[in-house]
């Protein structure tokens, strides 16, 4: 292993490339990476570099958004398969339909969602910055999509908006029960617990703490208390006892991976540098139509 990091981060050099790995890839990725974090930070580093190159260790959505802000660089996924099941549960059509029976309403679309659905929304958001993006808008009522947990999330922080989602969700998340929350409660009673607000309303009304994937990290490393249950992707929990080895993590429910995240490997990453795969290309005019869009996110939580 030690000589293909060696072998990426050569290659990585001499190609000007930068690599940004979100917070649930495998690991060891973390050896090679540049940036790694939630999809803000990551939207926020692909915004601002100056490498030739950008390879996203992440899902097929991050590498779209970093290909349409910076349409000029080379942004590679290294696996091709690697998808988001619930950006995948709304497509152009479902949402002009959904547009459709709620007219003239503001439409604010998860950073989880394809360039074509970006294109006609007016604002995007990431789960760290949900509440933020919504406020921004000063309006009574949104349409929010594709994930119905974050929209609802957001709403009863609010208190004065009315959201009405779209019935998206992660499955990874939902596959968290109130049950799993409580009989891990029962077993580490001092435990606090933090969850990801892609859970269910169920499940986030049992957590000490809601926040995205590096408010999650953040909160723990910071926080005097020394047990955690963790309910979000493996990645986080890994993550946390490797850089908080005093601390005590522990996920929610065994295995609970996003599988379309952990398809990247080292090699992967190796291929994708030496290859130049998988090449991202978006669509000028979607991508010109879309770019408003995440703008308008990156400038409001600036
Ligand atoms: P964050 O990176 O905003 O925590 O979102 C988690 C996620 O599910 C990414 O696909
Ligand atoms: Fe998509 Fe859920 Fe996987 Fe994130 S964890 S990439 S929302 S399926």
């Amino acid at each position: 292993m030690q000589e293909l990091i060696k072998k990426i981060r050569e290659l990585k050099s001499r190609k000007n490339a930068v690599i940004l790995a979100h917070c649930y890839q495998n690991v060891e990725i973390d050896e090679v990476a540049d940036y790694v974090g939630d999809s803000l930070y990551l939207s926020r580093q692909a915004a601002k570099t100056d490498a030739d190159v950008i390879v996203f260790a992440g899902v097929f959505f991050m590498a779209q958004t970093a290909k349409i802000l910076n349409p000029t660089k080379t942004v590679l996924l290294p696996r091709k398969e690697a998808g988001c099941l619930m950006a995948d549960m709304i497509n152009h059509d479902q949402l002009i339909e959904f547009k459709s029976k709620h007219p003239g309403m503001p439409t604010v679309c998860y950073i989880n969602s394809t360039a074509e659905v970006k294109a006609e929304c007016d604002i995007c958001c990431t789960s760290s910055n949900a509440v933020k993006i919504v406020e921004s808008l000063h309006a009574d009522e949104i349409l929010f999509l594709p994930d119905t947990y974050l929209g609802k999330w957001v709403e009863t922080k609010l208190g004065n908006v009315k959201v009405t989602t779209y019935p998206g969700y992660c499955p990874t998340h939902l596959r968290i029960k109130p049950d799993d929350i409580l009989s891990m409660k029962e077993k580490y009673p001092k435990a606090k617990v933090l969850a990801h607000p892609e859970c269910h309303r169920e499940v986030v009304k049992l957590a000490d703490y809601v926040g995205s994937t590096t408010g999650i990290m953040k909160f723990a490393t910071e926080s005097d208390d020394k047990q955690f249950i963790i309910a979000t992707e493996k990645g986080v929990a890994d993550r946390l006892k490797r850089d908080n080895p005093n601390k005590e993590f522990i996920l929610v429910k065994e295995n609970l991976v996003c599988h379309n995240m952990k398809w990247n490997t080292l090699e992967d990453i190796y291929n994708a540098l030496a290859y130049n795969q998988y090449e991202i290309t978006v669509d000028k005019e979607i991508a010109q139509k879309a770019i408003g869009c995440i703008d308008r996110m990156l400038e409001v939580s600036k």
